[in-house]
């Protein structure tokens, strides 16, 4: 089980546990990756990690969509909600979502976490004011108490795992003002790094 795993004893200063080792990371991301494949196999997927949170989930997923969907492609656009631990509650999307021709394609936008949907729906938005035929969302975690999940359109379609919306989490992308990304798991940062 991830909860087992101890934290490496470089990271015990600011990482209270692992959430999710890089061994069930590796392993949910490969069942994502086929899932995704099947799903997008006949569509010419334009896969769109959200950078910078979805550096490295978005570098393992679009691997891992094997067999490869035919005419698939992979590109990025940055998104930045956050200021330290929390949502400033609006959403700047850089390059705008019209440089990149989303035209009657089929776009996977891919994302480190959702919490309050806010990057989800301003994504949907833009890509699908551009013209995409289709706009759906792959999320590797869940804070499914950060909003209201009865509206469908605050939800990602896929997500990896499900997490406890008081927690704050670093690794595999996430940072807390960019530091901590570079971890190969995710875990819960300390509050005593923020408070
Ligand atoms: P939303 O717009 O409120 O859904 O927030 C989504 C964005 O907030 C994510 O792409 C992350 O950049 C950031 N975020 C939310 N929760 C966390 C967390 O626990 N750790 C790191 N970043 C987070």
């Amino acid at each position: 089980m991830s909860h087992t795993v101890p934290v490496p004893p470089e990271d015990t200063h600011a990482v209270a546990e692992v959430l999710y080792s890089r061994e069930a990371i590796a392993a949910r991301v490969a069942e994502l990756g086929a899932e995704l494949a099947a799903h997008y196999r006949d569509l010419r997927p334009v896969v769109l990690p959200v950078m910078s949170g979805a550096m490295f989930f978005g570098a393992d997923l679009a691997r891992a969509m094997r067999p490869r969907p035919e005419g698939m492609v992979v590109e990025t656009i940055k998104a930045k909600s956050y200021e330290g631990t929390s949502s400033t509650g609006s959403v700047r999307v850089s390059p705008e979502a019209g440089d990149i021709d989303v035209r009657g394609r089929h776009v996977l936008v891919v994302e480190d976490i959702v919490d309050t949907g806010g990057t989800l729906r301003t994504l949907v938005e833009k890509l699908e004011a551009a013209g995409a035929a289709s706009v759906r969302m792959v999320a590797l975690l869940d804070k499914r108490a950060g909003r209201d999940c009865s509206v469908e359109a605050n939800n990602p379609r896929w997500s990896g795992f499900e997490i406890n919306a008081n927690k704050f989490v670093v690794g595999y992308g996430l940072d807390f003002d960019g530091a901590y990304r570079e971890l190969e798991y995710v875990g819960v940062l300390k509050p005593e790094r923020y408070a």
